[in-house]
């Protein structure tokens, strides 16, 4: 369980989200995309930041491999510990938009409620669940890292898909099938879709 200290306030400043957003010119967002280990998160969520920073809009990647370079570097892949490194990177990412950045979060996050709990943390139209669909085998064919075949040899516990769970997004408001679409075709639907919103 978490400790809480006590005696903490909330402190207000003057500038707010709003008035940062206006000054960088757009709105303010969390993309969370969540998919297999080796869907094309990444590649994809690289895609859509080139786009928006060519357009001179600002926003950042945060991404699980990296993360868990830093800010998580404490943490491995049990069931809790992915847990902690999604409420992490949930409140890190809200902090990002409120200072007025486009936040693309790349994480395989696999559990439905920690999603739920990172779009908790959200205004209502600020957070969307990209879900990058990949079947596990076609994962598991392409398998960039070695990290499948690792996998199945029983030298990696816990990994995503094979002896660890992962449950897919119900109503992610967008579905990037990549069984049908290349890397830019996708990344092109994440921006029509971003611009309808704005
Ligand atoms: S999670 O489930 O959201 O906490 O995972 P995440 O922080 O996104 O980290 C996933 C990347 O870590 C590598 N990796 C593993 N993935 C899944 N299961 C196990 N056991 C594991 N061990 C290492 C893997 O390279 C993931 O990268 P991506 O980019 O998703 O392929």
């Amino acid at each position: 369980a978490l400790r809480r200290a006590g005696n903490i306030h909330w402190q207000p400043v003057d500038v707010n989200k709003q008035a940062r957003a206006q000054s960088l010119g757009q709105t303010p967002r969390c993309l969370w995309f969540t998919g297999l280990s080796g869907a094309g998160k990444s590649t994809i969520a690289n895609r859509v930041e080139q786009q928006l920073h060519a357009r001179g809009l600002h926003a950042y990647i945060l991404d699980g491999d990296n993360l868990r370079h830093g800010l998580n570097r404490d943490l491995g892949f049990t069931d809790a510990d992915r847990v902690e490194n999604i409420r992490r990177v949930a409140e890190v990412a809200k902090l990002m938009v409120d200072a007025g950045l486009i936040v693309l979060v790349s994480f395989i996050s696999p559990f439905r409620a920690e999603r739920e709990a990172a779009r908790a943390l959200f205004a209502p139209g600020e957070f969307a669940e990209v879900f990058v669909d990949t079947a596990l085998a076609e994962a598991e064919r392409r398998d960039v890292k070695g990290l499948y075949a690792k996998a199945r040899a029983g030298q990696l516990p816990n990994f995503t898909g094979i002896d660890s769970p992962y449950e897919a997004p119900s109503t992610p408001e967008l579905h990037l099938d990549t069984s049908l679409q290349d890397a830019q075709a996708l990344a092109d639907q994440v921006l029509d879709w971003l611009v309808r919103q704005a």
